[in-house]
């Protein structure tokens, strides 16, 4: 019989659950003891529905991937769903988890939970000192309410039920299985859309909005999946010294950040774009800066291992199969 716990990774077919599962076969676990549901299959804003699930599988640990994401226009565009959906899905998964016995569950959120303005590095303790930014704040409360959430059942249940709740925040992520929408992608997607575009139009040049100077940090997919996994599996203790009851959360970034003119001369050479890059200094920049200090995952003995040249080659390759 099999001792692997049976692991469920919410969010399965989206960019980090997938490398999530991806990650755990990878590390030995067997494919019978992953347990997935699609959207269409169990919609987790269905209490009801969750509840029966996680009734039925009874799972021991769980990866809660799924969420309603999207860019600024989506964001700004429907703020009731991007509020709704998320406090839904964290409030039903946490809680019918807790009612079905489940001790571990790693909840993903995202760096935008931090202040417009906090310093750089974002440190773990910039949360709830200073104002969101106004485009996605209903998106961002509601991942401070899933990080919330999961304190709150450590802090009531954690003795008495051994409840053990964690959570981590990822900077801007890349790779396999990405969104490579003309209109609604991320920084890297996008640029890889238009260089190669560019390239198999033959356009001499490609023009770029901002001018190129804000600094930006990513990280590779895999390494989120692979960090995710390393968190959940501490031990208490490990867990606990670089974290508090009330301040539970971790940071995963890639250890530096570049310049988008660094990285779109990156994005142009993986793809083999010949042309001139040309940066429209008329069009907004956005923050100068957008760094996360990971140094307590660091000190927990989990570092990033795969380069943005790396990256991006797996990138692209993924971008050419998904056209
Ligand atoms: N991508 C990034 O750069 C990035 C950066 C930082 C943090 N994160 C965080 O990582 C997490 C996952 O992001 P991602 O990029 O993997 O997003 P994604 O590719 O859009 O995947 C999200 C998954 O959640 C599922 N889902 C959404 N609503 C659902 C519902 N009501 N019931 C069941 N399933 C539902 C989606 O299924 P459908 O597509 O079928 O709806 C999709 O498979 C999010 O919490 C996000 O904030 C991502």
């Amino acid at each position: 019989m099999s001792t692997s716990p049976k692991i469920y990774v919410a969010g399965h077919r989206g960019m980090v659950g997938s490398a999530i599962v991806r990650q755990l076969l990878a590390q030995g676990h067997s494919p019978e003891n992953i347990v997935t549901r699609t959207h269409n299959e169990l919609d987790l804003t269905d209490q009801s529905a969750v509840r029966n699930f996680f009734e039925k599988e009874s799972p021991d640990q769980v990866y809660l991937a799924a969420a309603k994401v999207g860019g600024i226009h989506a964001n700004n565009t429907y703020p009731a769903e991007f509020i709704y959906q998320n406090l839904m899905i964290e409030a039903n998964v946490i809680d019918a988890a807790f009612q079905n016995g489940v001790k571990k569950l790693l909840f993903l959120g995202s760096s935008c939970i931090y202040p417009k303005l906090a310093e750089q590095p974002m440190r773990e303790d910039a949360l709830l000192t200073g104002i969101l930014e106004p485009t996605n704040e209903p998106y961002a409360i509601a991942k401070i309410a899933g990080i919330k959430l999961c304190e709150s059942y450590n802090r009531q249940y954690g003795q008495s039920h051994g409840v053990d709740y964690r959570s981590v925040m990822p900077t801007n992520l890349y790779g396999p299985g990405d969104n490579y929408h003309p209109e609604n992608s991320h920084v890297i997607p996008a640029l890889i859309r238009r260089f190669h575009e560019a390239k198999i139009n033959n356009l001499s040049n490609v023009a770029i909005w901002g001018t190129g100077n804000p600094r930006r940090e990513f990280l590779y997919v895999d390494d989120m999946a692979a960090a995710s996994v390393y968190v959940m599996n501490l031990s208490k203790n490990h867990y606990e010294q670089q974290t508090k009851p009330m301040l539970s959360h971790i940071n995963v970034g890639y250890g530096s950040d570049i310049t988008v003119k660094e990285l779109a001369i990156l994005v142009s050479q993986t793809v083999g774009f010949q042309g001139a890059i040309e940066f429209d200094s008329s069009k907004p920049d956005g923050s100068p800066r957008k760094w996360m200090d990971s140094g307590k995952l660091n000190a927990l003995g989990w570092q990033a291992h795969v380069n943005l040249e790396k990256g991006l080659a797996i990138a692209y390759e993924d971008f050419k199969k998904s056209n």
